[in-house]
């Protein structure tokens, strides 16, 4: 029978990478992945051509490149790159392009790795936490979630995928624990005492491969991933066991404090731990563990990530 083409956006990063590592870590689940890559030469393309994949050059703002890049695919895993470039109207307008190419290359399924539109529970009325950008109040979420209707517009059969917190950045993000004053390993989160959805990014391009392989069964539906619920103070417990590099306390700096640490976008990130904060009962419902596992066997809780990433976790 003839594979289903999977064009896959980002395929060279996280989300995507890992979506691309699933299809090719399963020659006989009748898919094959079209990698796209803004150069194909580089070293992470040809590591993807090496396994197998199709290395294909597109841009996400370049309707053109796009429409090669889903010619004669089944199915597209559509993704944005807000830090790249910090513009929640750059990603809409990617979207948009993205979606009308959806349809006129007729794709059978589009995964869209979407976030909510915080602006739902959150209007911008609402001085709980500032209004960003003149317009968001997580701009990297809203852009996202109030994307989604171009897919919905332009009738392409579409799984809206809620992704979770990556525990990645405690590797690539600056998020790992860190030696206070005290001499004490300090992990810090604006979260309080409340749950923290999260995920290991490998695992988000597992659970769409589970989406792609589950046919029908969840276009038109919204689904939501993590590996599990963990508090503050739990990811602390998780990190003084795995690492062994002595006691890692839980921090917790409000929201408030965290929106002033001056890294580009850490106003964005106070806003979103806030929302999580805030609206912990929603969020965390909206991204099942138990559903993730049945999408993706392989799903890593926090404990086993820390576990495989000991050594590559970042320990100020
Ligand atoms: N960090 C988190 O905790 C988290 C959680 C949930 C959601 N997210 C969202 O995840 C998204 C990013 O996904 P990711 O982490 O998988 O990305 P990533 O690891 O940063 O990788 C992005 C890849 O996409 C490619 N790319 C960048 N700009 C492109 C463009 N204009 N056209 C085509 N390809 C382009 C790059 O590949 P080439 O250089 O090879 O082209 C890059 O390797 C963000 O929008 C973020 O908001 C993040």
């Amino acid at each position: 029978m003839e594979k289903k083409t999977i064009a896959v956006f980002g395929a060279t990063g996280a989300q995507g990478g890992g979506l691309v590592r699933a299809i090719l870590a399963d020659p006989t689940g009748g898919f094959t992945a079209r990698a796209l890559t803004r150069d194909p030469n580089s070293a992470k393309a040809k590591e993807l051509a090496a396994l197998g994949a199709e290395v294909v050059s597109a841009n996400v703002d370049d309707a053109d490149s796009i429409a090669k890049a889903f010619d004669g695919a089944y199915g597209a895993f559509c993704v944005t790159f807000f830090w790249d470039h910090l513009s929640a109207e750059k990603e809409m307008a990617e979207v948009e392009l993205m979606a009308k190419a959806a349809k006129k290359a007729n794709l059978k399924h589009v995964v869209w790795s979407t976030l909510e539109d915080t602006r739902l529970l959150v209007p911008l009325s609402d001085d709980r936490m500032p209004t960003l950008h003149g317009k968001y109040k997580v701009p990297h979420f809203d852009g996202k979630g109030a994307s989604n209707h171009f897919f919905t517009d332009a009738g392409v059969p579409t799984t809206f995928l809620l992704t979770s917190f990556y525990w990645d950045n405690l590797i690539h993000f600056g998020m790992g624990p860190k030696k206070g004053e005290d001499g004490k390993l300090g992990f810090v989160l604006p979260m309080a005492d409340k749950k923290l959805p999260g995920i290991a990014a490998e695992d988000i391009g597992r659970c769409a491969y589970g989406i792609f392989k589950a046919g029908d069964a969840y276009i038109g539906k919204t689904v939501g991933i993590a590996g599990e619920h963990p508090t503050g103070a739990q990811m602390a417990k998780a990190l003084t066991d795995g690492l062994g590099k002595g006691e890692v306390v839980y921090n917790y700096v409000p929201p408030e404090v965290y929106r002033t640490f001056g890294f580009p976008g850490a106003d964005d990130l106070g806003n979103m731990f806030q929302y999580k904060r805030d609206f912990e009962t929603q969020f965390c419902a909206a991204r099942d563990v138990a559903f993730s596992k049945s999408i993706n066997p392989k799903l890593q809780n926090f404990t086993e990530w820390v576990k495989a990433n000991k050594d590559r976790i970042a320990v100020g």
